[in-house]
C-alpha cells in the first residue's frame, strides 16, 4: 500500500484583528473573562473583501508552491467548510476557479473536525492509488454567521484557511491512524439554523429569521473534554505508537481548557501542544492546517516527527489522526529541493504569513 506524505502546506488570515477589547465595547464582557475561560486574546475577521474563497486559494497557493508543484498537477481538490461562499457551486470549485486546473473537486462538511475528516478521506484516495496529489483545504469564515449581540458565542470565532498537498509515498508518511465519530442526536448543541433548502415555517421571513450560530456551550465543553481525549488516545494506540512516541499535539483550537484536558490524557507537556487560539481564536476547519504551518515554521517538526491531530465541532463530530511529519519515499521529491528549503526558488510562504502576524 502506498502511503500519502505531506509535501505542501500553507495558510491565510484575514488582516482585521478582533480584540477582547473591541468586544468590551459591542457586548457586556470583558478581556478578564474571555482570557480565563477560553484563552483567546484577539482573533482575525473577514473584511467585505475577505471570502472563503480568497483565504482558500490563497492558503492552496503556497501549499502548491511549497510542494512544488501546480494546480494542473493535482489529481483532486477535497475542501472542509461549513461556510462556502455559496451552496452551488462546492466552495472546491470556486477555489480551483482562483488556483487553476482540472482536478475533481469536491466539498465536505464536518464542521470544526472538517479538516481530520477531509484529510482522512483525501489519504484513502493516495492509499489506494486512485490519485497520486490531492489539495486538502480547510477554511471557515464562522465570523459571518456569528450574532455579535450574543456573548456567548461571539467571543470565540475568528476567521482563515488552512491547506496541505498530499502525494504518494512508499514510506511510511502521513497519516497513520485515523479516527472519526459524531453524535448526531446531540446536534441542537451546536448549529447554524437556517441558510439550507430546509426552512421551517416557523423560522418567518428575514429580518425576523436570524440564520446565526447557535450554542449550548456547557454541553459543547463537556464533550469536547471527553472526545478530545479519547481520540487522541485511539488515534495514538491504533497507529502502533505509545504516548511517549508523540512529538507534537496540534489540537484543534476552540478552548485552552479544552486543550489542556486532551494534552493530560496524553500525559503531554504543553510545550509538546501547538496553541494559537491566543492569537486567532476559533478558526473552525482551518485552526488545525494553520497550526500546522506555524508549528513547522517555528522548526518545531523534524522528519519522522509523529504528530497527533485532535478536533471536534458541530456535528457533534470528532476526528484524530497520529501523522508521520516529512517526504522520505516521496519518488519525485528524491533528488530534488525539499519542503522546508526553498522549492523551485518560491520563498517560504508560512514564515511570509506568520511574518506578517507579528508586525502586525
Ligand atoms: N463575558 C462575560 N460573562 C459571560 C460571557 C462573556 N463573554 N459569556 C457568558 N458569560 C457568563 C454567563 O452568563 C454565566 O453567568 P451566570 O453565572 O451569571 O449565569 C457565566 O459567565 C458562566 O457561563 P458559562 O457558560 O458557565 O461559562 P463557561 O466556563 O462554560 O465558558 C464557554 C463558556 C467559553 C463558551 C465554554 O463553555 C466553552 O468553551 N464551550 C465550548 C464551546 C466551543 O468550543 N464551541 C465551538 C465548537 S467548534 C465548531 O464546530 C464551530
Amino acid at each position: 500500500m502506498q502511503h500519502a506524505a505531506i509535501t505542501g502546506w500553507g495558510m491565510s488570515v484575514p488582516d482585521r484583528v478582533l480584540s477582547n477589547a473591541d468586544l468590551e465595547r459591542m457586548v457586556d464582557t470583558n478581556d478578564e473573562w474571555i482570557v480565563s475561560r477560553t484563552g483567546i486574546r484577539e482573533r482575525r475577521i473577514v473584511g467585505p473583501e475577505d471570502s472563503a474563497t480568497s483565504l482558500g486559494s490563497a492558503a492552496a497557493r503556497q501549499a502548491l508552491e511549497r510542494a512544488g508543484i501546480t494546480a494542473e498537477e493535482l489529481d483532486l481538490i477535497v475542501v472542509a467548510t461549513c461556510t462556502p461562499d455559496q451552496f452551488l457551486v462546492s466552495q472546491a470549485c470556486l477555489i480551483q476557479a482562483e488556483i487553476g486546473g482540472n482536478a475533481g473537486a469536491f466539498d465536505l462538511g464536518a464542521a470544526c473536525s472538517g479538516f481530520v475528516y477531509a484529510l482522512a478521506a483525501a489519504s484513502q484516495f493516495v492509499e489506494t492509488g486512485a490519485c497520486r496529489r490531492v489539495l486538502v483545504v480547510g477554511v471557515d469564515t464562522l465570523t459571518r454567521f456569528v450574532d455579535y449581540t450574543d456573548r456567548t458565542t461571539c467571543i470565540l470565532f475568528g476567521d482563515g484557511a488552512g491547506a496541505v498537498v498530499i502525494e504518494a509515498s512508499t514510506e511510511e508518511r502521513g497519516l497513520l491512524s485515523t479516527v472519526l465519530g459524531a453524535d448526531g442526536a446531540g446536534y441542537r448543541h451546536l448549529y447554524i439554523p437556517g441558510w439550507g433548502a430546509f426552512v421551517p415555517e416557523s423560522a418567518g421571513i428575514f429580518p425576523e429569521f436570524r440564520p446565526y450560530l447557535q450554542m449550548n456551550g456547557n454541553e459543547v465543553f463537556r464533550f469536547a473534554v471527553r472526545v478530545m481525549g479519547d481520540a487522541a488516545a485511539e488515534a495514538v494506540s491504533k497507529a502502533g505508537l505509545t504516548f511517549a512516541d508523540i512529538d507534537m499535539l496540534i489540537p484543534h483550537q476552540a478552548n485552552q481548557r479544552i486543550i489542556e484536558a486532551a494534552a493530560r490524557r496524553l500525559a503531554l507537556p504543553m510545550d509538546k501542544v501547538w496553541v494559537n487560539l491566543d492569537r486567532l481564536g476559533n478558526t473552525s476547519a482551518a485552526s488545525i492546517p494553520i497550526a500546522l504551518c506555524e508549528a513547522e515554521a517555528a522548526g518545531a517538526l523534524q522528519e519522522g516527527a509523529n504528530i497527533v491531530f485532535v478536533a471536534f465541532g458541530g456535528g457533534l463530530a470528532w476526528a484524530a489522526g497520529a501523522v508521520r511529519w516529512g517526504v522520505a519515499g516521496v519518488e519525485r521529491l528524491a533528488d530534488a529541493a525539499r519542503p522546508g528549503t526553498h522549492v523551485n526558488g518560491v520563498a517560504d510562504a508560512a514564515d511570509v504569513s506568520l511574518a506578517s502576524l507579528a508586525t502586525r
